[in-house]
């Protein structure tokens, strides 16, 4: 039976809220990495993720589970998984969902330290009371020479023509290459190897983990976390980004014809990303607004870890695109008039009234021709900031964090010793424009910006003092020219077992809702 988080609710608490997301997804305490089995099964969203409930540092690893009617507004439910059976001690570790005969399905990597991973399955009617199969563990390695006979996991399962296919996150025996392997089945429980689907071919990582497929406006996308990668010249031990491949699939091979390596977020946080498909046939993504390696000082206040805002992906011109659902729309609150500005221009640093917020989203067109330099500060006051820069002269766009509030460093992923202060500069090349358009998404501690229809993302986590809400705009050469600027309060996505009234009727004044805030 599985535990409620009441009952868990026992050992561990938040503390403060200052950084606890209002509308993004988080564990109501503990720990959380990977989203995992995000799908849609009888009529709603399910969402489970990584999660140690006993303490906000990573431990055995437990399904938590979240569920949505819209993508917008979640509640928790029951912890789905938990770490019990001889194949699965060490962690349930990330896997997906799939929907078969009504009952769903999760596949997922039972890890038991010194044994090589290896993948079961656990069955619902429901979703959510899940049993493990009796056939555990359904999937051992491979026994070949090409392929790592410890690390396999992550398994993402889908269907095609009446099969059913999983790729698994693996690496070459000599450690050097990441890859993707590739399985088939007529059941899910019986799984024959098919190939070796795609692999690294220099600097794209050299283990692979937590691939992702999505069939996206008539391409296939491989998505996948990259350990050790060497990006613009700084190689770190365990890297740091999302990254994806266009291409085709061809079923029959099981070979990956694909493009180049592409990035799926060019700021500081973004790992393990999950998409799955919408009724209406859109591929949404959401991946973990975090990164290994580097410190979490929201574990002070009893829980780290939090998730990205869904995002929808498109393909055009063998480019990724991603940009934040629709239906985040809803959680524009309808009790506070939103600020919407056309046709301005400043020749000074200005602060627009109403326009600030530690849980807000900002829609901007620039005139990029005209605004040839500018800034734009967040979350800020008269002592922390966190500064977005575009040099239209070099088309460059930058993302510094160096002023944000507490700042992190870099740690020792095995023993967790302070290595040094993490980078806080992110500096992009754009594709020349006419026009700049940003959306940003602010929540309590993270930033994300979505740049010119999602042709590029920038997205990371930011520890500001909570009174830290202002957003100045500065020209820094001449003047600022904007076609629109809008400012929307959002409201709260997610209840909090812990922290009363985190939950508002919509209609419910402005004023009540901040004060009703810790
Ligand atoms: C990626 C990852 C996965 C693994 C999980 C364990 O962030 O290392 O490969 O399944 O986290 O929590």
């Amino acid at each position: 039976m599985a535990e409620t988080i009441h009952e868990i609710n026992a050992f561990s608490k938040v503390t403060d809220a200052r950084w606890y997301p209002r509308y993004h997804l988080a564990p109501p305490y503990g720990w959380c990495n990977d989203p995992n089995g995000f799908c849609f099964y009888k009529g709603q969203y399910h969402f489970f993720y990584q999660y140690h409930p006993y303490d906000a540092q990573w431990g055995p690893m437990h399904w938590g589970h979240l569920v949505s009617d819209d993508l917008a507004y979640w509640k928790h439910l029951p912890i789905a998984l938990k770490p019990d059976r001889p194949y699965d001690e060490g962690g349930c570790f990330t896997g997906s969902a799939i929907e078969k005969d009504g009952k769903l399905y999760l596949m997922y990597t039972g890890n038991v330290p010194g044994q090589p991973q290896r993948q079961a399955i656990a069955v619902s009617n429901d979703g959510l009371n899940f049993e493990k199969s009796d056939l555990n563990p359904i999937l051992e390695v491979p026994q070949d020479d090409e392929i790592h006979g410890g690390d396999f996991r992550d398994p993402k399962v889908w269907e095609h023509d009446g099969k059913y296919y999983a790729v698994i996150g693996s690496k070459t025996r000599d450690d050097l290459h990441g890859q993707a392997l590739l399985f088939e089945s007529e059941d899910l429980f019986h799984w024959d190897f098919k190939s070796i689907m795609a692999r690294d071919e220099g600097n794209e990582g050299k283990m692979w983990e937590c691939p992702n497929f999505a069939h996206v406006d008539g391409c296939d996308v491989l998505i996948y976390s990259p350990m050790d990668m060497d990006i613009d010249g700084r190689i770190v031990y365990h890297d740091k980004h999302s990254a994806a491949f266009v291409g085709t699939l061809d079923y029959e091979t099981g070979i990956f014809d694909r493009g180049e390596l592409q990035l799926l977020d060019r700021g500081f946080d973004m790992y393990a990303p999950q998409v799955t498909e919408t009724p209406d046939g859109r591929t949404i993504m959401i991946g973990w607004l975090d990164m290994w390696a580097v410190e979490m000082p929201e574990a002070t206040d009893g829980w780290a870890g939090m998730m990205s805002i869904p995002r929808e992906l498109h393909v055009r011109d063998g480019k990724i695109f991603s940009t934040p659902v629709k239906e985040l729309e809803q959680l524009r609150l309808r009790t506070w008039k939103p600020v919407l500005l056309k046709d301005v221009s400043i020749d000074a640093a200005t602060q627009f009234e109403g326009v600030e917020g530690e849980a807000c989203e900002l829609v901007m067109t620039i005139d990029a021709a005209a605004s040839k330099k500018f800034s734009i500060a967040v979350r800020a006051s008269e002592t922390e900031q966190t500064v977005m820069t575009f040099d239209g002269a070099s088309s460059t766009f930058t993302l510094d964090r160096s002023k944000s509030g507490r700042l992190i460093h870099e740690i020792d992923f095995k023993n967790g010793d302070i290595i040094k202060p993490a980078d806080n500069v992110r500096e992009i090349k754009l594709e020349p424009c006419d026009k700049l358009k940003l959306h940003v998404f602010i929540d309590r501690s993270s930033l994300e910006v979505f740049i010119n229809d999602g042709a590029e993302v920038l997205s990371t986590r930011l520890y500001p003092t909570r009174t830290s809400q202002s957003i100045i705009f500065t020209p820094l050469d001449e003047i600022i020219v904007f076609d629109e600027l809008n400012c929307y309060k959002l409201d709260f996505g997610l209840p909090h077992p812990h922290i009363p009234n985190t939950r508002v009727d919509k209609n419910t004044a402005l004023d009540e809702v901040l004060s009703t805030t810790k």
